[in-house]
């Protein structure tokens, strides 16, 4: 069931600086048919951070999202114990964006409903939630083992 959990906690230093990131990751976006470019930002467990970006493929359905770009580098740089305080979503559109349906999925395998999101809102503005919140019932890996 999911839990009403607060988020976790970071400074307005740490906050700024994961959305910088992910702005700065952002700019490499690979996004010829979009043009909409998405940077993501991954703030671990451990303290370290991994960005990410969207990276678009002629055929469509192969793209992979920012936040998805991130996960694998992350896992690939820090192994599969990663887990995630907080991720911030930034994209060079002036557009609002947080993380698609897949990615909140992609986000809860190494998240808990405590993780932070931060992202941009209307008129630009910073948002945040919780993964919690973005996805309340997620499909988890518990659930595949016998009971
Ligand atoms: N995109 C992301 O990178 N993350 C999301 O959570 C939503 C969508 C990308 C995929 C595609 O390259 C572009 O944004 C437009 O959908």
């Amino acid at each position: 069931m999911p839990q009403q959990t607060q988020p976790a906690t970071l400074t307005a230093d740490q906050r700024s600086n994961l959305v910088s990131l992910a702005e700065a990751a952002a700019q490499h976006s690979y996004s010829p048919y979009s043009h909409f470019r998405v940077g993501a930002a991954l703030l671990l467990e451990n303290g370290a951070i991994v960005t990410g970006c969207n990276v678009e493929n002629c055929s469509y359905r192969l793209t992979s999202c920012a936040e998805q770009g991130a996960i694998a580098r992350a896992v690939a740089e820090h192994g599969p114990k990663i887990r995630l305080r907080a991720v911030a979503v930034a994209n060079l559109n002036d557009a609002i964006s947080m993380p698609c349906g897949a990615c909140r999925q992609t986000l809860a395998e190494f998240g808990d409903d405590s993780t932070l999101i931060l992202y941009p809102g209307e008129g630009g503005k910073l948002e945040e939630t919780t993964l919690g919140a973005l996805i309340p019932h997620a499909f988890r890996l518990e659930y595949l083992e016998p009971r």
